[in-house]
């Protein structure tokens, strides 16, 4: 079985269709605009590893990302590999001021990610998928609740949730940068969109809840045609444990299977458990993402490279 059989039997969540081409316009991308190495055993490329410098990344400091498609071995060489091609990519990055360094590696690739872990690295966040069931039906709301499509005119009613769900991500324990925004116009330019979705939760006429469904999505397989994305969700802290995320998910999926879109994903903090415990429930993990921070002062050192 070729790299690409392998792939799939390992995740077999992943988009087919498409997912070459998407792949091979990335790399393109990548290998033009990203920096980092290759790796040749004769001429035989073997592995390579890059990122795309990030100006602000984690704080003040630029740094790089390693996108899903950024690193790859070929068969018979393990994480060690991977990792002293980081070694030499990170002394050019690291002599450049890019600091924070983050990569997202395939969940199913254990050896890997121990190895990051082992090399300075902690998890941040992850991507899941489940293939939408032909059958998906809408979920009966909790007792006392009520799930409607969110529109364009809830923007005002909406605003408090939208703001509320903005400012957790500042909270412990995620402590994310998320700038001020005008909820209502935000909603309103975000529904705009045919291809976006937003379901909200009701208690008598007060929203409690809301889901979005876009396209944004964070790496290539996220990115195609047969996959919508989960982009938000929040319950007030007074509605939640009662089943309202678990309904929203739920109309989410029913919109899916009456759309004919076969795939739903999210990305997630994995520092933000009670998320983290409900996407890993609903949905199959396919990405981890972990990150480093390196001390700014070694910079005045010379000599950088691994020895
Ligand atoms: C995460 C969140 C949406 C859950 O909403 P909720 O309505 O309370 O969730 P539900 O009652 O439908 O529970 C669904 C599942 O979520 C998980 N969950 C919910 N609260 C949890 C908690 N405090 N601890 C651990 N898991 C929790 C469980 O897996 C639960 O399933 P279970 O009841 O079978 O154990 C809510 O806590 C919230 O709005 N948090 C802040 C915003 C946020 O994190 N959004 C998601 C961004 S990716």
């Amino acid at each position: 079985m070729g790299g690409n059989g392998r792939l799939r039997s390992a995740v077999p969540c992943l988009p087919a269709e498409g997912a070459a081409e998407a792949l091979r316009a990335r790399l393109e991308g990548l290998f033009s605009r990203g920096r980092g190495l290759a790796a040749f055993s004769g001429d035989a490329l073997v592995g390579y590893l890059a990122g795309y410098p990030v100006p602000a990344h984690f704080g003040e400091a630029g740094g790089v990302h390693i996108p899903l498609h950024g690193h790859a071995r070929a068969a018979g060489y393990g994480p060690g590999f991977v990792l002293s091609l980081y070694d030499r990519a990170a002394a050019s990055w690291v002599r450049d001021g890019l600091l924070s360094h983050t990569v997202t590696a395939y969940a199913h690739d254990a050896p890997l990610i121990e190895a990051w872990f082992r090399n300075g690295f902690g998890m941040r966040c992850a991507d899941a998928m489940r293939a939408v069931p032909a059958s998906a039906t809408e979920a009966e709301a909790p007792p006392g609740a009520r799930i409607a499509p969110a529109r364009a005119e809830h923007a005002e009613v909406l605003a408090p949730l939208h703001r509320a769900h903005n400012e957790f991500y500042r909270r412990s324990p995620l402590f994310m940068n998320h700038p001020d925004e005008d909820p209502a116009a935000e909603f309103v330019e975000w529904i705009h969109d045919g291809a976006r979705r937003e379901w909200a939760a009701f208690r008598g006429d007060a929203p409690v809840a809301f889901l979005r469904v876009g396209t944004t999505a964070e790496n290539f397989a996220s990115s195609l045609d047969s996959v919508r994305n989960i982009q938000g969700l929040y319950v007030d802290p007074s509605a939640r444990g009662r089943g309202i995320a678990r309904a929203l998910v739920d109309a989410a999926f029913a919109w899916c299977a009456r759309s004919g879109v076969p795939l739903l994903g999210v990305d997630y903090e994995t520092l933000n458990r009670p998320a983290a415990s409900l996407w890993e429930d609903r949905f199959e993990v396919y990405t981890r993402s972990l990150a480093r921070r390196v001390d700014e002062r070694v910079r005045a050192y010379a000599g950088l490279e691994p020895e």
